[in-house]
């Protein structure tokens, strides 16, 4: 199937490592250029050269998305690196904070929201200008199932769910215009040096083997490459009618019906 997105412009917040490094592979594997960002230097410049191995232009550029007021200096470096942004991928985020309603800081509730929805909330305001005069763009939100249904701790699942609703939102008032918003709400994927990965490795086997029989009715922990090309669909030509959809990519693990 050819996606038909070859020499497009993509950002992949926090691609570096885990999903979104799997998400700009298989971006890349289309013809895509593909800017990435992360905090750390030197897992950027790996990641970059994996990416140009493949033939495409890539760009690593370091820079934190829970600082929303430096997205708009991290879209001009892309901008001015490999061109204007066609394809969006807010991937960056996670789980910090893991207190309950009566011990939570209202700091810690808000820095959730920091780094799951205010930066990728920023670069989204950041692209739309080039790709609503073009009437082409993508825009992918990196969710969770827990943005979807209860779990996860409660600045997580706030934050994500906001991110939904936010991607919902966005994708009703662009829906003329040839920009599609998205989300995917993963279940819970195992990648080298991700926080599943160290859960396994830190626990012994039957509190691993316990949570995997409790939660996980595949048996094993989800992997990343089904979210990578899922990124790579909702990107391209044959996607085109998708658009405020949340996709869910978790094994079965969620229990919502919709
Ligand atoms: N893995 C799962 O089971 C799972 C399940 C549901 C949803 N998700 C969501 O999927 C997304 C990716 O998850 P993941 O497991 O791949 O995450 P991860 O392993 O924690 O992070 C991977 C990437 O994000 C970068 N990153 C982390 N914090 C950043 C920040 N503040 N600013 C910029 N880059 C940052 C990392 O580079 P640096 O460390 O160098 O910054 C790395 O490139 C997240 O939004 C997460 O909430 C994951």
């Amino acid at each position: 199937m050819d996606l038909g997105i070859a020499g497009k412009v993509a950002l992949v917040t926090g691609g570096s490592r885990g999903l979104g490094k799997v998400a700009a592979l298989s971006l890349a594997r289309e013809g895509v250029d593909v800017a990435i960002c992360g905090r750390t230097q030197a897992t950027l410049d790996d990641a970059t050269a994996e990416l140009e191995a493949l033939g495409v232009r890539a760009q690593g550029v370091v820079a934190d998305v829970s600082d929303a007021a430096a997205m708009p200096a991290l879209h001009r470096q892309v901008v001015d690196g490999l061109g204007a942004v066609d394809i969006l991928v807010n991937n960056a985020g996670g789980s910090r904070a893991r207190a309950d309603i009566a011990d939570l800081p209202l700091d810690d509730f808000k820095a959730a929201f920091d780094l799951n929805l205010f930066g990728g909330f920023q670069l989204m305001r950041e692209v739309l200008p080039h790709m609503r005069e073009q009437r082409w763009g993508r825009i992918i939100n990196i969710a969770s199932i827990y943005g979807r249904e209860h779990g996860g701790n409660l600045s997580y699942m706030s934050a994500k769910a906001a991110l939904i609703g936010a991607t919902k939102h966005a994708a009703l008032s662009l829906v003329t215009e040839g920009v599609l918003v998205n989300s995917i709400a993963p279940g819970s994927i195992s990648h080298p040096e991700g926080s599943w990965e160290r859960f396994q490795s830190d626990n012994p086997p039957e509190v691993v083997e316990d949570f995997i029989s409790r939660n996980l009715p595949m048996g094993k922990f989800g992997w990343p490459e089904p979210v990578g090309d899922l990124v790579a669909f909702l990107a391209s030509e044959r996607a085109n009618l998708i658009t405020g959809a949340c996709i869910v990519v978790d094994g079965g693990q969620g229990h919502s019906m919709i």
